[in-house]
């Protein structure tokens, strides 16, 4: 539930807001991607230069197209062809090289991302949902992308448009001008605005839609529950409701939209016609030149698209502030290691120790997980994680693992503080097999070789042996070769977990962590990865979370969990003798009771 809590708020971030300076300063942040292409990214904007001028230019040659008189007029298309001949060549140069640019600076930045976020630690992961980070790396980036080539660009010709576009009446007729100046941007900004209204309100009916889909799709989802009920009809009373909001609400945006286009229809033709008349009283008056009234008409046009443009350049800003927010928020936030580029020193695993461990996790600071937990694990020894489920033992695998670094007590290795060690050094002398096997998309051979990725062909063949593995992998026509994940073959549970052994096994790590590893299997492959298992743990210091006796009765010690707290500790048969909780959960469980007694007919024999 926290972790709804938290990307909603993220979600929120995101609405628009007023550009502020502190805004355009995080777009300064983006421009130090692009710094490395300067020179390109130059010569680009030189092109864009000419592509702002000559759009200048267009209303002013069209305008003496239009009124030019017969020895003028193929002087005048020679110069119009040629204006937008330049236009189009340096056109296609500033969006080849604006994109040339945009996409390699986008490149490093998405790489820096998802580099960072790699290294970020799994508190920041359990607050998070996958989706949305690759949201931000993808369609953020994205973002990012269309203001840096096409945003950026229109803002700039339509700036340019509106000033120079002005300053160049103004220069002809002061006069004119300022009428233009009074009559096309406040329409232009009225229009804006009932437009962005109107947008709101047609989202409004969306939701709306989207809410009656809801109880369609839960209904149909759950149409046994409803016939069940007979609610039939209740259903449809509730679904009509919704419906006849969907109505109310869409009819009352027609009024609406009925309103605004006759307004943009009696507004834009109304304020054309008004500069038209007032411009041809000027002309009756002598104060103004017959043919440069074309010309002011035109760039009337021009200027008052042009605003409306930057109207829609505005938005995407914003938008592509908010996303620069978010993606410098993440670049911002702290890695658990930085990254080593030489391999990281060896280290001694030997004996590990926990004393007095309290932990919660970080999204939910208030719920105390481990409540004091200490244990000895001397080297080569197994220690054994017993609980019932939410007990706390996947969390104590976390801890060792260094997933999580905020807790209180002390965490030993070898009498030394593990938070002084190397994480990465830590890592690598660490292997945990989880429960639930993710295979990478990929061969089975790298899969195995994850990690060790300069093992031998004999080494991965060896491991593989070791971990039953090799026998179905042999099966394959392709072998090791053989693709599997989404795009391959569908590996068994059973098949998956003895890959995940065979990828330990070729790691041969100090400390074994083993959780939960055979928990979800049928007996038959079950044997066969209890069978590596065991092999994988010989005379290694091991951490299992078992639901197997037969694992758990070979530890050195087992602890028994229960809300965090170590209830009982001890070997197998003292804690049987005990008749405590430990006791209690063997015999509970069917599997384990079928256990207890083969196992202990076997011990009498
Ligand atoms: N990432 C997490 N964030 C917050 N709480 C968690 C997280 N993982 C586990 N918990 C909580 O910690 C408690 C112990 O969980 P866990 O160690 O997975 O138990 P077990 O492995 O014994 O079933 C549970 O109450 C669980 O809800
Ligand atoms: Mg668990």
């Amino acid at each position: 539930m926290s972790r709804r809590r938290n990307t909603s708020q993220d979600g929120a971030d995101k609405k628009r807001k007023p550009l502020s300076l502190k805004d355009l300063s995080q777009l300064r942040k983006i421009f130090s991607y692009l710094r490395p292409h300067r020179v390109l990214w130059i010569v680009g904007f030189f092109f864009l230069l000419i592509t702002m001028g000559t759009s200048l230019l267009f209303p002013k040659l069209l305008g003496g197209l239009m009124s030019s008189s017969a020895e003028n007029l193929r002087g005048n298309m020679v110069q119009m062809m040629g204006l937008l001949a330049l236009q189009s060549v340096a056109g296609f140069f500033r969006v080849v090289i604006f994109v040339i640019v945009t996409e390699r600076a986008l490149a490093a930045l998405r790489e820096d991302l998802y580099g960072h976020l790699v290294h970020l630690p799994m508190a920041f992961f359990s607050s998070r949902r996958v989706g949305e980070l690759n949201s931000r790396v993808a369609s953020d980036t994205a973002q990012i992308g269309e203001t840096l080539t096409t945003t950026l660009a229109e803002f700039l010709r339509g700036l340019s448009m509106v000033i120079g576009g002005i300053a160049i009446l103004a220069f002809t007729s002061i006069k004119l001008t300022l009428f233009i100046v009074a009559v096309i941007p406040p329409f232009m900004i009225v229009t804006l605005f009932f437009g962005r209204f109107i947008r709101k309100y047609a989202k409004r009916v969306q939701d709306e839609v989207a809410a009656s889909n809801t109880i369609v799709e839960e209904t149909f989802a759950g149409i046994q529950t409803v016939k069940a009920f007979a609610n039939e009809a209740w259903e449809r009373s509730r679904y009509a409701k919704r419906i006849q909001n969907v109505v109310g609400l869409a009819v009352k945006g027609g009024y609406y939209r009925g309103a605004f286009s006759s307004f943009i229809t009696f507004g834009l033709f109304g304020a054309i016609a008004l500069v038209i008349w007032f411009g041809a009283g000027m002309v009756h008056e002598g104060e103004l030149a017959a043919e440069k009234l074309n010309e002011f008409i035109l760039y009337a046009l021009f200027i008052g698209g042009s605003i409306g443009g930057l109207a829609n350049v505005y938005a995407q800003l914003q938008k592509a502030i908010g996303a620069t927010e978010t993606i410098f928020g993440l670049l911002d936030e702290t890695v658990e290691m930085e990254p080593v580029q030489s391999p990281s020193p060896p280290i001694e695993v030997g004996s590990v120790a926990m004393k007095d461990v309290k932990f919660s996790y970080p999204t939910r600071a208030d719920v105390p997980v481990l409540k004091s937990l200490s244990f000895d694990l001397p080297q080569g020894q197994t220690l054994a994680l017993v609980g019932k489920s939410g007990s706390g033992k996947s969390t104590i695998a976390s801890l060792l693992m260094r997933f999580y670094t905020a807790f209180e007590g002390d965490f030993t290795a070898n009498g030394k503080q593990v938070a002084t060690l190397d994480l990465q050094s830590w890592r690598s002398a660490l292997a945990l097999v989880p429960q639930d096997v993710l295979l990478f998309g990929g061969t089975i051979r790298e899969n195995i070789t994850y990690g060790n990725t300069a093992a031998s062909d004999a080494m991965i063949i060896d491991a593989a042996k070791q971990a039953n593995a090799w026998e179905f992998i042999e099966g394959f026509p392709e072998g090791l070769e053989t693709t599997v994940g989404d795009r391959g073959v569908q590996l068994s549970g059973g098949q998956r977990q003895r890959i995940a052994i065979a990828r330990a096994l070729l790691k041969d790590p100090q400390l074994l962590i083993l959780d939960e590893a055979t928990s979800a299997l049928d007996s038959e492959s079950e044997h066969l990865v209890q069978e590596a298992l065991d092999r994988l743990m010989k005379g290694r210091t091991s951490v299992v979370i078992a639901h197997r006796l037969s694992t758990i009765r070979k530890a050195h010690q087992i602890i028994v969990l229960e809300d965090g707290a170590i209830i009982e500790r001890g070997t197998h048969e003292a804690l049987m003798k005990e008749a405590g909780t430990y006791a209690e959960l063997i015999k509970l469980q069917d599997v384990m009771g079928r256990d207890v007694r083969e196992e202990e007919k076997s011990d009498q024999l």
